[in-house]
Formats: C-alpha cells, sequence, structure tokens
C-alpha cells in the first residue's frame, strides 16, 4: 500500500520527504486556506519535493470550468493529479481529463455506488472518505471492502483505491488488511504509526542493561 500524506504544509512535507516515507501528496481546498498560502505556489513547492502524485483540487461547478481549472492545476506539474468532487459534473470532467491523459481523483466518496461511476467515467483514484463516514455512525472501513470487492470482479475497472479521511493508526491497518491501493494520512497519524508502548519500555530496559556492562559499541 502506498503512503500519501495528507496535508499543504510544506515544512511537514520535508519532515516526510528526505527518507522516502511518502509516495505522495493529497491537498483539499481546506487544506489549502488552513496553510494561508497560494495554491499554485504551495503546489509547486509541494512538487519539488515529492516527485509521486500530487493532489490539487479544483474549486468548480461547472464542467468546463473544472476542466479549465484542472488543465491549469495539472501544467504546475506533470505528477499534478486533478482533485475532483464527486458530482455529474466532476464526473464528466474526470472523464474530459482523463481522455486527455491528465491524472485524475475523484473525492468525496460516501458510496459504492459513487465509486463504481468514479471509476466508469475513468478516475485514475477514488477517495472514499471513512472518517467522515465513521463520524455519523457508518463504517469506512466496510466502505473500502466494498469497493475493493466490487473493482476486484471486473478487470476494466482499473481506479485505485485511495483511502481518505483517516483518523487513526487502526484506519491505516484495516484499510491495508482489506487491499487499499493507498491511504492518505494526515501527518499527526503517520508519526503516530512508529509508536508502541512496548517498544518504549522494551528499548529502556536493553539500555540500562546495556549500561550496567560498562560497555562501549565504539
Ligand atoms: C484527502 O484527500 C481528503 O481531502 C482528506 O483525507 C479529508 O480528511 P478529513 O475528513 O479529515 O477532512
Amino acid at each position: 500500500m502506498k503512503f500519501f500524506v495528507d496535508t499543504a504544509e510544506i515544512e511537514e512535507i520535508k519532515e516526510f520527504s528526505y527518507m522516502n516515507l511518502v509516495d505522495g501528496v493529497t491537498t483539499n481546498p481546506s487544506l489549502i486556506a488552513k496553510s494561508g498560502n497560494d495554491i499554485k505556489d504551495t503546489i509547486k513547492k509541494i512538487c519539488t519535493l515529492i516527485s509521486g502524485p500530487v493532489s490539487a483540487e479544483v474549486t468548480a461547478n461547472d464542467t468546463n470550468e473544472m476542466i479549465e481549472e484542472g488543465k491549469i492545476l495539472h501544467g504546475i506539474a506533470p505528477n499534478v493529479v486533478v482533485k475532483l468532487p464527486l458530482t455529474w459534473a466532476g464526473l464528466e470532467a474526470c472523464n474530459k481529463l482523463s481522455n486527455l491523459e491528465i491524472p485524475t481523483n475523484v473525492t468525496l466518496c460516501f458510496s459504492a455506488p459513487q465509486a463504481l461511476l468514479a471509476a466508469k467515467a475513468g478516475a485514475t483514484y477514488i477517495s472514499p472518505f471513512i472518517g467522515r463516514l465513521d463520524d455519523i455512525g457508518i463504517s469506512g472501513v466496510d466502505l473500502i471492502e466494498e469497493i475493493r470487492a466490487i473493482y476486484d470482479n471486473y478487470d476494466d475497472l482499473n481506479t485505485l483505491i485511495l483511502a481518505a479521511s483517516i483518523r487513526n493508526i487502526s484506519h491505516v491497518t484495516q484499510v491495508a488488511m482489506i487491499g487499499a491501493d493507498v491511504a492518505t494520512i494526515p501527518p499527526k497519524i503517520l508519526k503516530e504509526l512508529v509508536k508502541h508502548p512496548l517498544t518504549d519500555i522494551g528499548l529502556k530496559n536493553f539500555l540500562d542493561d546495556w549500561a550496567s556492562t560498562g560497555q562501549k559499541i565504539k
């Protein structure tokens, strides 16, 4: 499973890029607003740090305007993936951009039929929002499982499942077990993946025992 980092903060991306920990980046209009920076400058800077897919979202509602915005965003760097909302207009724009070989990420997916439509429209990625479904008492992980089963039934559906709106480390484990192609993970959760209390206790014990030997390796 690929790891994308879900942020528009350059400093956070730098932190993960140096050890090749992340394969790509996802942004959305809320994350750009939170960063306080210009979308085009931000995406350009991210693309200098990350050579993998970088999702940048259109903000128009109309198909033709989405296509125009998508072309501008993809023009920033060849690895920019155009993120489009799961509406009829978004699907139509997805289909047209896909025909132009511009990669797309259809976002705000909350159901299996929506994921099926996005795949039929030629989406490169589908982004089911698992945390936001959990928030309303519906299992987001179950949705990933449904989409995986549906896409695996048909050789002609090649859309990649990008598990989004991840809120905890258990989400990461569960979507990896199901076989999501990508998880886009907020920086805070990405850092938490390394933590386990038994690792900390075990390391302390090893180092205490080592100190008692008086030995040094160098
Ligand atoms: C990523 O592509 C999504 O925009 C993001 O994961 C949404 O996460 P949220 O539900 O925590 O805002």
